[in-house]
């Protein structure tokens, strides 16, 4: 597993703050760049103090909301009011405090009765969005924030599930026997097209599995994270101290102090 670009913080608040930098620095070069910023949020818990960051001073006003684009990496076969969101989750602590379009936040329809139908829905969405072919190769989203599980699973690209292997599709409904449910999940294809992805992770009970994917072999069907190497795009850990703690270049490499 190639060492790639791990940033440790003391605690997961600056954690969020560099995360919160990161973003704003992503949305204002894109924006610079094509007139757009095309994001992905995670969901999951920890990416919550980092929405609720970039929903005040200062950060929501270095965005122009205006140009924004909000994706997500996937989603539980749930409504969007359902607490277990997480559209409602990225709702409720940013996009309802900041003056995006609302035509602009394509929230995946977890509560589709036909969850296929509604992956290959959301890929045209994604494609009309960006006006491209929903029939061509993924397309290169500007930021892709993700996070992963102790079983080392990322998005909904849970341990040996069909959707690891999906080479074309950009967006699946994804079988977790683990779960015993579906999910919406963005694919390997679109997930390794990002200019830019961070990982964020926080937590005691994720150092046993950063270790294994940071450091071990990579075994990516045994753990999902691992396989996500953008091809010409910047991956960078931000982790906290806890998670950090069974990693053994933990003490020497050191990209940001926290
Ligand atoms: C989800 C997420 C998932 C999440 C990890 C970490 O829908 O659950 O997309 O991949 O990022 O499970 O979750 P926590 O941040 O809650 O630890």
């Amino acid at each position: 597993m190639p060492l790639s670009d791990v940033r440790i913080f003391d605690h997961a608040e600056q954690l969020a703050r560099a995360a919160a930098e990161g973003f704003v620095e992503s949305a204002q070069k894109a924006i610079a760049r094509s007139g757009r910023f095309v994001v992905a949020l995670a969901g999951g818990s920890t990416p919550k103090r980092l929405y609720r960051l970039l929903a005040d001073k200062p950060y929501s006003q270095q965005i122009d909301w205006s140009r924004v684009l909000v994706l997500w990496s996937d989603e539980r076969t749930v409504g969007p009011e359902h607490p277990e969101s997480n559209y409602k989750m990225a709702w409720d602590a940013l996009l309802c405090r900041v003056p995006i379009d609302p035509t602009r936040v394509l929230r995946m329809p977890g509560e589709a009765k036909d969850i296929d139908q509604a992956a290959a829905d959301y890929q045209q969405r994604i494609a009309a969005a960006l006006d491209v072919s929903d029939h061509g190769a993924a397309p290169c989203l500007d930021l892709i924030l993700l996070g992963i599980g102790e079983d080392g699973h990322t998005a909904s690209l849970f341990p040996y599930t069909a959707a690891l292997d999906e080479q074309h599709r950009w967006v699946v409904a994804n079988h977790v026997p683990q779960k015993n449910m579906k999910r919406l999940t963005m694919t390997l294809p679109i997930l390794n097209r990002a200019k830019r992805i961070f990982f964020l992770v926080t937590g005691a009970n994720k150092a046993g599995v950063l270790r294994e994917i940071l450091e071990g072999p990579c075994e990516a069907a045994r753990f999902p994270a691992q396989a996500v190497q953008p091809t010409d795009g910047q991956l960078v850990w931000m982790v906290d101290r806890d998670a950090a703690a069974a990693w053994e270049h933990a003490g020497k490499d050191q990209a940001s102090q926290s």
